[in-house]
């Protein structure tokens, strides 16, 4: 699918072939979520005939009763008396064990569904590119996982088997009696027409305003989301209020569009039992007239007006359905959206091999633009021989970080090839790219656990004295050690919170234990003070022996360990030679190093 969709995502608005199109992909992520149940639904289906048919018996049984074991009893014989009491005994017996355990055994198929759709949403998710996440904000992949996964968990979990139950014992219900009375059949038939009419309005009503209603909550938790993950910047800028108050916008919405939806229930209901009660009315007003002129006995006409009023009962409960079923709907439409995209960057199918990566980096004729975006790099072409030490330098905006994300193989080039010694990144396989390239950025993000832990991230086998030889190298292991539980300390826990230089220390020692061919730093050293950097300089000459090395830095000072500068401008090289050289000429990168020295002193 394409990104197109990602951005009609959340909009009402779609046009009708998008919209058929959005029905027809929830629906294949239905089926496919229904292929591995199978069985037991036809299982479930066969308990809910049981025990609905069982249900049906009893006003039959009934007008049994009246219009013969009654009369029979009355003459002393009791004997069918007992009988029909016995039977409708063990109806309704028998119809609360299937019931019961049909529920157990829905309940469970309903959870084997739900861990099927959540295992996969979030195995799928994870899988996308980068691409899809720098587009799909994460309050956005949150409400996947949580709202909409919840509203079909809650059609599951209640919705589904009651209408499915209720369809069924209304067919079952009026079957009964037509075979009992045909003529109060039809009176049932007739009130079809105002019950069709009413709840086709009310599926209308709810369909539009349900919709609304989602997007409205959706909205909510993007903004508590976002609001809550920037909650730094909000405190420095004190948007607080400005917050609260969008916030306060997005609730009213919300509560509005819920009235309207309470407003529908609160005509569909009352409506439905006015039908009902009517249909009843007719049934045993002509019933009684019929009884009147003695072709009609009593106990059909109590039969007859048991099941018309029967009848109506589960309609409530499927009108609830809709409701459910509605939301679900929605959840299912945007859980499929995420399913259906495709990572951006896929994995080749047959990969070449790279048994030992040199790291080689060859741009060739390289144009790139992210995604309906404007032009980043327009000819880009750089030939990086392995084992060299790069500094890359130029303004903001420059490209660098694209360039940066396009030799990890975040984003594959819009035309030309990124290649790792003479193979396109296209053709080698995630597991050798993500061993022979590695990127360090500004963000270092260390995950729950351990500091250890978040070193052994880069080489998930590696012993304890390999991780203290990395801290070692990198310059981070005293400072390691005066951490409450040193290697083992929880960085989530009292104590163990680092700064944000500390961060990047360790995520150096990450990148270092993970000894990859290609190592990429993108200005991964700009929290740091001038001391830990000269610290991180003196490691980083160990960590980039023997490999090939990109270093974005806006700090002049990684230039001196670099073999050569790249001077980069509007998505161009303009100057590239060994540093002295260009420190002692007259472009750009003099000019730049001279302001960075004066800044010094
Ligand atoms: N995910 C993205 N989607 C669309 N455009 C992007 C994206 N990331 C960056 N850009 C655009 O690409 C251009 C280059 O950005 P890039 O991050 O590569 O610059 P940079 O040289 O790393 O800058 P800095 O020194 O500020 O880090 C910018 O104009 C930016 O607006
Ligand atoms: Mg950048």
């Amino acid at each position: 699918m394409s990104m197109q969709g990602v951005n009609n995502e959340d909009n009402v608005d779609l046009n009708k072939q998008q919209s058929r199109e959005v029905r027809r992909r929830s629906l294949r992520l239905l089926f496919s979520l229904i292929r591995g149940i199978r069985l037991r639904l036809v299982g479930s289906f066969f308990m809910v005939l049981v025990s609905q048919a069982l249900r049906v018996v009893g006003p039959g049984l009934i007008t049994f009763a009246i219009d013969r074991a009654l009369p029979a009893a009355i003459k002393g014989d009791m004997k069918l008396a007992w009988l029909t009491a016995g039977a409708y005994l063990i109806c309704a017996i028998g119809s609360a064990a299937t019931t019961s355990f049909f529920l157990v055994y829905a309940q469970r198929t309903n959870q084997a569904v739900l861990f099927q759709l959540r295992d996969r949403l979030f195995r799928h998710t994870q899988m996308l590119s980068l691409e899809f996440h720098e587009k799909y904000t994460s309050g956005r992949v949150i409400s996947r996982q949580t709202n909409d996964i919840d509203s079909i968990k809650e059609l599951l979990d209640t919705g589904g088997n009651e209408m499915v139950a209720g369809i069924i014992y209304m067919i079952f219900t009026g079957i009964a009696l037509a075979s009992l009375d045909f003529q109060s059949f039809l009176i049932l038939l007739f009130a079809f027409v105002p019950l069709a009419i009413l709840t086709r309005w009310f599926q209308k009503q709810t369909k539009f305003w349900y919709r609304k209603s989602r997007v409205a909550s959706a909205k909510l938790i993007v903004h508590f989301v976002e609001t809550m993950t920037g909650i730094r910047a909000v405190k420095a800028f004190r948007k607080e209020k400005r917050n609260q108050d969008d916030y306060n916008v997005l609730v009213e919405d919300y509560r509005s569009i819920n009235a309207k939806v309470i407003q529908i229930f609160g005509i569909y209901d009352p409506g439905l039992t006015m039908i009902g009660n009517i249909t009843v009315a007719a049934v045993l007003l002509f019933g009684g007239m019929r009884a009147m002129h003695g072709d009609f006995s009593i106990g059909l006409l109590t039969g007859a007006i048991l099941y018309t009023k029967r009848f109506f009962d589960p309609m409530e409960n499927i009108a609830q359905f809709y409701n459910a079923y509605q939301s679900a709907n929605s959840g299912l439409e945007k859980v499929s959206g995420v399913l259906e995209e495709d990572p951006t960057v896929p994995e080749p199918t047959h990969p070449d091999v790279l048994a030992e990566p040199k790291g080689a980096l060859d741009f060739d004729n390289v144009e790139f633009h992210y995604s309906n975006g404007k032009t980043i790099l327009p000819d880009f072409n750089l030939h990086i021989p392995a084992g060299q030490t790069i500094a890359l330098v130029g303004t903001t905006g420059a490209g660098k970080s694209t360039l940066a994300k396009l030799v990890s193989r975040f984003y594959d080039p819009s035309a030309g090839t990124v290649a790792l010694d003479g193979h396109d990144l296209r053709k080698i396989a995630n597991d050798d790219l993500r061993r022979a390239i590695v990127m360090v950025t500004q963000e270092a993000y260390l995950f729950a656990g351990t500091i250890s832990d978040n070193i052994a991230l880069g080489k998930p086998d590696a012993s304890s004295d390999e991780i203290m030889a990395a801290a070692k190298a990198v310059g981070v292991h005293e400072f390691i050690m005066s951490l409450p539980d040193g290697y083992q300390t929880d960085v989530n826990k009292r104590g163990g919170r680092v700064s944000a230089g500390q961060r990047q220390l360790i995520s150096f020692a990450r990148a270092f234990i993970a000894d990859p061919a290609v190592l990429i730093l993108d200005e991964a050293t700009a929290s740091l003070d001038i001391p830990s950097e000269r610290l991180v300089q003196h490691g980083l000459q160990t960590l980039l022996k023997g490999r090939t090395a990109i270093i974005i830095a806006h700090r002049l000072s990684t230039v001196s360990i670099a073999d050569r500068v790249l001077v980069m401008e509007h998505g161009r090289i303009i100057e590239d030679d060994a540093p002295a050289k260009l420190i002692a000429g007259t472009g750009k990168f003099a000019k730049m190093h001279k302001a960075w020295r004066d800044s010094l002193a």
